[in-house]
């Protein structure tokens, strides 16, 4: 059986090419539904509605463990999943926030936190709760500042930049830089900010550049990819049940709602491979 990876559209694609640095043994399945990108500006429950559609799509297709690598599903759709619409004994579907929230209080130095992410996720309060939680467990230990400053920024063109292959554009350094200066605003003393969207290393360049002529190089950009990899793996650890059930011939392939050709476009020039993917519909 496989690994199911989703996402919204490619931003899943920084998280997947980490798990097959870390976990090269396993067989994935990416599915991206880019015909209804982006979900970020979506409601709740059509996120949840896509979400589950692509659940129910990835288990019938043989995965035994299902990667949210979406940020706005794993913030709206992922705990309803999990207690409502599926069998745990039949498939596991795990999400992002949680992990990443999980990395935080060692990489701060004085608990002042930004989060960059899309409308869905900022409104979800998803990060907030999380880190408030993760801090109060940490606080015994006195490795943290408690509470934590928190404060958010959402990004509503930053996906729809890079689902178009505008995001190394000049277009796109006037977003990057509008959101980056919102942010630091709310909170000068941030010195850690989450990049709370699977698509946003695609703007790493950009970022650190609009960051360099704010003079705030500083500032430390927590990326998904590895975070997420390191815990999969030691999630597998942990679940030797579902470790045992994955097939290990090192395969990858990719799905798309979009036309295929599309897909293998881009996608081949964010994993710098080329791709060959197939067109779906569920
Ligand atoms: N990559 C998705 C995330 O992590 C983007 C969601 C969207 O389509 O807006 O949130």
């Amino acid at each position: 059986m496989k690994i199911g990876v989703f996402d919204s559209g490619y931003g899943g694609l920084t998280i997947l090419s980490k798990m097959r640095q870390h976990l090269p043994q396993y067989d994935y399945l990416y599915l991206g539904d880019n015909a209804r990108t982006p979900y970020g500006t979506r409601s709740f429950e059509v996120i949840y509605d896509y979400t589950l559609q692509a659940v129910r799509y990835l288990q019938q297709q043989g995965c035994r463990l299902i990667i949210l690598a979406c940020n706005t599903a794993s913030a709206k759709a992922l705990r309803s999943i999990q207690q409502r619409d599926i069998d745990p004994d039949q498939v596991r579907v795990l999400g992002v926030i949680r992990p990443t929230v999980e990395a935080v209080p060692s990489l701060t130095r004085n608990g002042h936190i930004g989060i960059l992410a899309t409308p869905g996720t900022v409104s979800s309060q998803s990060y907030v709760l999380e880190l408030e939680k993760i801090f109060s467990q940490h606080q015994a230990s006195c490795i943290v500042h408690c509470p934590p400053s928190i404060v958010q920024q959402s990004c509503p063109m930053w996906v729809p930049l890079i689902e178009s292959g505008e995001h190394t554009g000049i277009g796109a350094d006037y977003f990057v830089d509008k959101y980056l200066h919102a942010l630091l605003a709310q909170d000068p003393l941030m010195d850690t900010v989450i990049l709370g969207c699977t698509h946003y290393p695609l703007l790493l360049p950009k970022i650190q550049q609009c960051l360099a002529a704010m003079q705030r190089s500083d500032i430390q950009l927590v990326e998904q990819g590895d975070i997420v990899a390191r815990s999969l793996e030691d999630y597998l650890l942990r679940h030797l049940e579902i470790a045992h059930d994955l097939t290990n011939e090192g395969t990858v392939r990719y799905l798309t709602t979009e036309a295929a050709d599309k897909f293998n476009q881009s996608a081949s020039l964010f994993l710098s491979a080329p791709i060959c993917a197939k067109k779906v519909i569920f």
